[in-house]
């Protein structure tokens, strides 16, 4: 039996987060710079958001770009920032085909102008698509987010428009830059490290972490279709007994 009818679509994650890794180390492997992988690593892109709107997931995480990367060396940086540049001028069109909404997180005013300018154009040119929400991470840092909804809510509370009594996980929740989107339930790594790497740190209180060790740029529908399979197969307690929930 193929994958995808193996999986049980009433008990589809409505939100999957990826870390994409494994670029530079799948283009070593090749004899390639670290930039062919990155460069393969677009179709990954492609057929994962694919895949996922074609499922019924609702929305996708994919993380990008973390603010550690700017600790790279320029080359390659210079290099991911046109890459995105390039991928998300000639991906509007498909995404609007598959009626899929473009959204981002992160610090994004810090990204090059043109980087910025890129992303923002796709965000507007998306945003009345209603199939599924791709969300891509760039500049994020989950210690960014928190801090910065830490003073936004300090603000309020000096500007009192708000009382500490009413600081709560749905007041907090709203002034992070996730605020919106369901958290998610299934964050996937790929490439074998199994660290979260700054990403998605409050959202991810309950997802179920799925590792694999194939490199992003290998990463294909088969591969996601794998991880849903095995999320569906995991018993979700949130602190509860196994007895309690049958
Ligand atoms: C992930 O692949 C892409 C980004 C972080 C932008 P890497 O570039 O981290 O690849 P490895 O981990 O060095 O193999
Ligand atoms: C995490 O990957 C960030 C992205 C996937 C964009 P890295 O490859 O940068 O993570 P570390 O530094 O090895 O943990
Ligand atoms: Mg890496």
């Amino acid at each position: 039996m193929d994958l995808k009818s193996q999986i049980n679509l009433e008990k589809l994650p409505r939100h999957i987060a990826v870390i994409m890794d494994g670029n530079g180390r799948w283009a070593k492997q090749h004899g390639k710079p670290r930039v062919f992988g990155h460069r393969n690593g677009v179709k990954s892109v492609r057929e994962t958001t694919e895949a996922a709107a074609e499922l019924g997931v609702e929305y996708l995480t994919l993380y990008a770009f973390s603010t550690e990367n700017w600790n790279r060396p320029q080359f390659e940086i210079n290099a991911l920032m046109t890459l995105l540049v390039e991928t998300l001028r000639k991906e509007v069109e498909t995404l609007n085909e598959n009626n899929i909404r473009l959204q981002a997180i992160g610090d994004l005013t810090k990204l090059p102008k043109k980087t910025y300018k890129a992303l923002m154009e796709g965000i507007k040119a998306t945003s009345q698509n209603t199939r599924m929400t791709l969300v891509l991470a760039l500049n994020y840092s989950a210690r960014w987010e928190i801090l910065n909804a830490v003073k936004e809510l300090a603000q309020k509370i000096d500007n009192k428009q708000l009382k500490q009594a009413e600081i709560n996980e749905k007041t907090f929740e709203h002034a992070l830059s996730t605020h919106g989107i369901p958290d998610p339930e299934l964050l996937i790594r790929t490439s074998g490290e199994t660290r979260i790497s700054n990403f998605l740190l409050w959202q991810i209180a309950y997802a179920e972490l799925y590792f694999t060790p194939i490199f992003w740029p290998e990463f294909r529908k088969n591969n996601l279709y794998d991880a849903i399979i095995d999320f569906q197969q995991r018993e979700r307690r949130f602190g509860k007994t196994s007895e309690q929930l049958a």
